[in-house]
């Protein structure tokens, strides 16, 4: 089982570089048919606060649980107290007295540092306006199955500069794996993000670029990524964001500039005809659904790194 220094998962840029390979290792052990059932957690109880739907999330961590020997508990905030103005320092300090861990899917990134603050047990970020790291964890657990490395390889990602881009632009830097974004300029990744991950970049010997040229930023990718246009709580406006996104459409148009081996990556739910076509999301080169199944190893892992 993996050492990791930080009690919680809170973004990728408080994790090593060693700390994500040895997770990813242990993951794919994890994955291997033999394994899926190891009672590493035996008896813990993991916590699950939702203040935004989920699938793959909530299924993945619920089954990772179990597998694992513990339980999951699923906490809407529709439900809990929190959703009714129980503060987020008097819900960690609760739960910590039921619970071996927290996971928290949210708006704001400052709900997680607050639970983390004042919670005796770990707390793993679920999503955040701000961040995906579970996500990311699963992709590099992808990417690494799919090509054994990282150095070397471009991930271009297309479309919203947001969570994921965030989460994905640090985890690339950090593994050393070069990173370009495109997006329109007014969807930009935050500035504070690009420079975080460039501090990593420059540690590790990845590029990270930032372009509206989609095409330009395509050209020798060996992974092309998109992700929707309107995230959750941007639903008002998604009818601007259509019409600004609508060049950054991963099709078979674009993908043809990508290397003749590149996969497409996508942390779902996908909207089909808008960030990508059916032909590309359905495609050979789609690895999506093996994305989302990796999201069980990764966190399992992860869970055992945690809470053990
Ligand atoms: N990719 C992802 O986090 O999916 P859910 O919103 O279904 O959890
Ligand atoms: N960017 C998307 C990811 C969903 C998994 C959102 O935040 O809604």
């Amino acid at each position: 089982i993996p050492t990791i220094a930080q009690k919680n998962l809170q973004s990728l840029k408080d994790y090593t570089a060693s700390e994500l390979l040895d997770l990813l290792h242990f993951a794919i052990e994890l994955k291997k048919p033999e394994n899926k059932y190891l009672p590493l957690l035996e008896g813990k109880v993991l916590g699950m606060i939702f203040e935004k739907s989920s699938t793959r999330t909530r299924v993945s961590f619920e089954a990772g649980m179990l597998q694992l020997g513990g339980h999951a508990m699923y906490l809407s905030t529709r439900d809990i107290q929190m959703g009714r103005g129980e503060t987020v320092a008097d819900t960690a300090r609760v739960l910590s007295g039921y619970l071996d861990g927290i996971m928290i899917r949210t708006f704001h990134q400052t709900t997680v540092e607050e639970l983390a603050q004042a919670s005796l047990v770990p707390v793993i970020n679920g999503l955040t306006d701000d961040y995906h790291p579970c996500q990311i964890l699963a992709d590099l657990l992808t990417i690494y199955e799919h090509f054994g490395t990282f150095k070397g390889k471009k991930l271009t990602y297309i479309g919203d500069g947001n969570n994921v881009a965030h989460s994905l632009m640090i985890g690339a830097a950090k593994v050393g794996m070069d990173c370009t974004i495109a997006a329109p300029a007014k969807y930009f990744p935050k500035a504070a993000m690009v420079e975080l991950a460039q501090s990593f970049a420059a540690f590790s010997g990845a590029k990270i670029e930032i372009t509206e040229d989609p095409l330009k930023a395509v050209k020798e990718s060996d992974i092309l990524y998109t992700d929707v246009w309107a995230s959750m709580g941007q639903e008002k406006e998604a009818l601007a964001r259509m019409q600004h996104f609508a060049p950054y459409q991963v099709n078979e148009k674009l993908a043809a500039y990508a290397n003749p081996d590149y996969l497409f990556m996508h942390c779902l739910p996908a909207h089909r005809e808008e960030e990508v076509t059916t032909s590309i999301l359905e495609g050979p080169h789609s690895v999506v659904f093996q994305q989302a199944e990796n999201r069980l190893h990764a966190q399992k892992a992860l869970l055992a790194a945690l809470m053990k």
